[in-house]
């Protein structure tokens, strides 16, 4: 059944505790998964699948609240160093996912794009997602980066490589346009990356774009990351100030 997502007025969402600039852009770095399983007694790829439904309440949320883009980390380039297992059940919980839930993200207008090397990965996923990203494109809701086989430092090799292949010269080499050639080209950078399960780091994440990111860390495990735990992590970032190395 394809469920619509609320869209909360701005009295619902004052009535929740948030008050101030809704971050346009949030980076989820979904940590903790295997965590919660080992604390259940639970294989670890329990643990994924119900970060997967974590995912989904996420995208909910962020839709319901207003946030325009979420950018959600799902594999890393540095994931394929986990056991042959674990990556099968990961990509076939990711496959599950872009095959079953595809019609309730169009339903809701959002639109999906996978940002990382889709080239590594097995022909019938990598069709999956493009299928995914065509049906989705002129959707003009909730922008839904998912980040598989993603990171942070091939990305910006292959943006560079792009501009060189495209024939540009010492001087054609400028922050836009490496910008403009990222997976994320034409959106704004995340105004704050949240990490869940406690780990302070970035692991490899838009490190291009989190020149100028709040981060967020939480301690909670990413299956057990819910409304609350996100509306939590919102409140944080809705109270720093963002200088952007001006004097306020
Ligand atoms: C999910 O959590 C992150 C993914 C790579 C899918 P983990 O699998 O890293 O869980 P922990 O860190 O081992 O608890
Ligand atoms: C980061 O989590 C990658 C994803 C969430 C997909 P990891 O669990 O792989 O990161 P490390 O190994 O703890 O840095
Ligand atoms: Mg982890």
């Amino acid at each position: 059944m394809i469920k619509i997502y609320p869209r909360f007025s701005e009295e619902e969402i004052r009535a929740l505790g948030l008050e101030g600039a809704m971050p346009k852009h949030v980076g989820l770095i979904m940590d903790g998964n295997g965590r919660w399983a080992k604390k259940r007694l639970l294989p670890r790829s329990a643990g994924h699948r119900a970060g997967m439904e974590a995912m989904k309440a996420a995208v909910r949320f962020s839709h319901s609240i207003g946030v325009e883009a979420l950018t959600v980390y799902a594999f890393s380039t540095e994931n394929w160093k986990r056991p042959q297992t674990e990556v099968d059940a990961l990509f076939a919980l990711l496959s599950e996912y872009f095959y079953k839930d595809i019609d309730e993200l169009d339903a809701n207008n959002v639109r999906m794009i996978v940002i990382g090397d889709l080239g590594r990965l097995a022909p019938r996923m990598r069709g999956l997602l493009e299928t995914a990203m065509e049906r989705t494109k002129d959707n003009t809701g909730l922008v839904f980066n998912v980040a598989i086989n993603y990171g942070g430092r091939a990305e910006i090799v292959h943006a560079v490589r792009e501009l060189i292949e495209g024939g540009a010269k010492a001087e054609d080499v400028t922050e836009e346009a490496i910008s403009a050639h990222l997976y994320t080209r034409s959106q704004p950078d995340p105004d704050v990356i949240i990490r869940t399960a406690g780990e302070q780091r970035l692991s490899n994440f838009l490190l291009w774009q989190a020149a100028y990111s709040e981060f967020v860390f939480t301690p909670v495990l990413f299956p057990d990351f819910d409304e609350k735990a996100y509306t939590d992590c919102i409140k944080e970032f809705m109270g720093r100030t963002r200088r952007f190395g001006k004097v306020l």
